[in-house]
């Protein structure tokens, strides 16, 4: 089976729609990238420009802490308590710096790191902070402040509702690394130590104190107040900030589904991986507890500059996907709505091309089957319309040879039949030139034979005549034998004439001169006396070259047939011309006689061929006369129907040289 045929137009719009589409996805696609790469890109910078803003609100307060253990560490009168031992001043001094400064704890060490005050929990001192990486420092003479991991038998001795703060259950989170542990017990804590310096330069102890991040979100809500300023997206919080402890969430305003803070919820492995493991920011989307985040993770490290947690700070991917979705949208739309519109361009552009050629294929559907009056009507300049009017061009050649093919075909005919024509008349000619040729040959033998008996006949018989008296009854007898065996003389004389036709004297000769003479001989005679003689000769007929005898026998003998045709009466047309060609003299002979029947054309110039009673005719005239214009080389044409009279036609060559010699 043969595929459906797609007309030119379908595939013309099927081939621009493939490339339009094809091109409008690729832009699309190409577009889409850009410009999520740019917005994202966007977001990615000022998500690390907002990391670096929560870094300075998580120093401030690491500073803060310091200053505050620096300030209250150089207090004079402090030194003075503590060396004097004075217990119940310095807990209570201490315990107005700690409520003062919002400290979640303030302890103090001698010079050997026992803990002598412990302002939140007096109760427990005692214990040795020596080992403590700050307190140990503090010790040398430094004032130090970092953010510190502190377990949780260390956060007891501040006080239970402290480690209480700190113990938190590991949520099963999406997309974190498993854990084994499933609480956490110990706590994060920004920490400042300072050294108690006398006057004279002695350490007398080390003062420290503290904040527990832990379930604490002032840094986090400081930091989304100051990036964000609390900005939502349909509801939602656009901006989180977070303090990781390890992996753990334990001060966030990323919100659960509930709407609670994402305390205990762990950050995804690829995050971990990147920035606890290999200690590099992740500047990235990440998902955070249960959305897609553009976010910025940077390691929290301690004193000892080992990685101890995070700092996140995020923003909602979801507004910008919806702004490129948006512009894409836009876009895609646009594009649909050029494509509409080009399809209808088109439409209309492909009509104007395909319709002169619908023209032309119509047009030439006419030609194929045989109408060559069919033009192709495009009056466009362009290629289609010289294209069109080649085809009518070659419409118009085929016309006109095809009208001279038919022309060519007409012409053939009629030379074919022409020719055919020729070809018979000859043929008749020969059968008639064979015929006087035999019947010649005949003739003469028997002529000759009689001819001299004949002679004796005549002289003798004359001879009788002369002496037989009038009176006797043999004379009139004598007289018949003399008259008839004169007849008879005469028709030999005849019959050799023609077997045996002299050789023509050539003269060149006057033929209105002839015709004129052979009227002359017989318009006397009793024949003519009631026949009307019209002669119409041409008076610039040029002389010939013939033997002016012969052709006046020729003539005269036309001349009496006619007369006797006519039975005496009616009328003689003669006429000289020349034919068209000027090659041959015409001399016609018109009479108004009996006419002669097709059968009688076919033989009158037979020899012996007559229609006259016994005794009128030999039938001898026109043989003769055939023979000489033979001699002239020109033909003698017979027109006639029977009873509308009889037309001789006598041609003769127009002869002028002097070459009579040769004929
Ligand atoms: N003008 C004519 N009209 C009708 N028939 C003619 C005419 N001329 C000749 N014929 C016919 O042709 C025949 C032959 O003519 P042709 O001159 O050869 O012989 P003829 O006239 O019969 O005898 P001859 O001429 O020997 O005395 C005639 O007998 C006649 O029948
Ligand atoms: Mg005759």
């Amino acid at each position: 089976m043969n595929p459906p045929q797609l007309s030119l137009r379908t595939k013309l719009i099927l081939s621009f729609l493939v490339v339009i589409i094809f091109g409008g996805l690729i832009s699309l696609i190409i577009g889409w990238r850009i410009v999520k790469n740019t917005l994202i890109s966007q977001a990615q910078l000022k998500v690390k420009h907002d990391l670096s803003a929560a870094w300075m609100v998580f120093n401030e307060r690491l500073n803060d802490i310091k200053d505050i253990i620096a300030l209250t560490s150089a207090r004079e009168s402090l030194h003075q308590a503590l060396q004097e031992k004075r217990q119940d001043i310095l807990l209570k001094y201490l315990q107005r710096v700690r409520q003062g400064y919002a400290l979640d704890f303030l302890n103090l060490t001698d010079a050997r790191g026992q803990v002598v005050i412990r302002t939140r929990n007096p109760a427990h001192t005692g214990d040795d902070q020596s080992n403590d990486e700050l307190v140990s420092r503090a010790l040398q003479g430094v004032t130090v402040a970092a953010p510190q991991i502190i377990p949780r038998k260390e956060l007891l001795k501040e006080g239970p509702d402290l480690a209480e703060r700190a113990k938190m259950k590991i949520l099963p989170t999406p997309k974190a690394a498993p854990r084994e542990e499933n609480i956490e017990t110990r706590g994060m804590v920004l920490k400042a130590a300072a050294p108690l310096i006398d006057e004279s330069g002695q350490i007398l102890g080390a003062l420290y104190g503290g904040l527990l991040l832990n379930r604490n979100y002032e840094i986090v809500d400081r930091v989304k107040g100051i990036v964000y300023k609390d900005e939502k997206y349909k509801g939602r919080e656009i901006g989180t900030a977070t303090i990781f402890q390890h992996d753990l969430r334990i001060s966030t305003n990323v919100r659960n589904k509930d709407g609670s803070r994402a305390i205990g919820t762990r950050v995804s492995r690829e995050v971990s991986q990147a920035v606890l493991k290999e200690g590099q920011p992740w500047i990235d989307r990440a998902f955070v507890v249960n959305d897609w985040y553009i976010t910025a993770y940077e390691p929290i490290r301690n004193i000892e500059g080992r990685i101890i947690g995070m700092l996140y700070v995020g923003m909602l991917e979801k507004p910008y996907l919806d702004t490129t979705n948006r512009v894409m949208l836009t876009f895609t739309g646009m594009a649909s709505l050029c494509v509409v519109v080009l399809l209808i361009i088109l439409y209309f552009s492909t009509t104007r091309i395909i319709n002169p050629l619908q023209k032309m294929v119509t047009a030439t559907q006419w030609i194929a089957q045989g109408d060559l009056s069919h033009k192709v009507d495009v009056t466009s300049s362009d290629e289609i319309g010289q294209l069109a009017a080649s085809f009518n061009v070659m419409v118009d050649n085929l016309k006109e040879a095809n009208r001279k093919l038919i022309e060519w075909g007409k012409t053939l005919e009629k030379k074919v039949e022409e020719r055919t024509k020729e070809l018979c008349a000859m043929q008749a000619h020969l059968i008639q030139s064979e015929k006087l040729a035999s019947l010649g040959k005949l003739a003469a033998g028997i002529a000759h034979e009689i001819n001299n008996p004949l002679g004796g006949i005549l002289i003798y018989s004359h001879l009788l005549l002369e002496d037989t008296d009038k009176n006797s009854p043999h004379y009139e007898n004598l007289k018949k034998i003399v008259k008839e065996t004169a007849r008879c003389k005469e028709i030999v004389k005849r019959l050799l004439e023609f077997a045996r036709p002299k050789e023509p004297e050539f003269t060149l000769i006057d033929i209105n001169e002839i015709v004129e003479k052979s009227l002359s001989i017989v318009e006397r005679q009793v024949l003519f006396q009631n026949i009307k003689i019209i002669k119409d000769y041409d008076p610039h007929l040029p002389r010939t070259v013939a033997d002016g005898a012969q052709l006046q026998q020729v003539f005269t003998n036309i001349i009496i047939n006619a007369a006797e045709a006519m039975n005496g009466q009616g009328t003689l047309t003669i006429k000289t011309y020349r034919d068209p060609e000027d090659k041959y003299l015409h001399i016609s002979f018109a009479d108004t006689g009996h006419g002669i029947s097709e059968e009688d054309k076919r033989r009158i110039f037979e020899p012996f061929f007559t229609t006259k009673e016994v005794g009128q005719g030999t039938g001898l005239g026109l043989a003769i006369s055939y023979s000489i214009i033979q001699k002239h080389q020109g033909t003698i044409e017979v027109i006639s129907q029977p009873q509308e009279g009889a037309t001789f036609i006598v041609k003769l060559p127009i002869r002028k040289d002097g070459d009579e010699e040769k004929t």
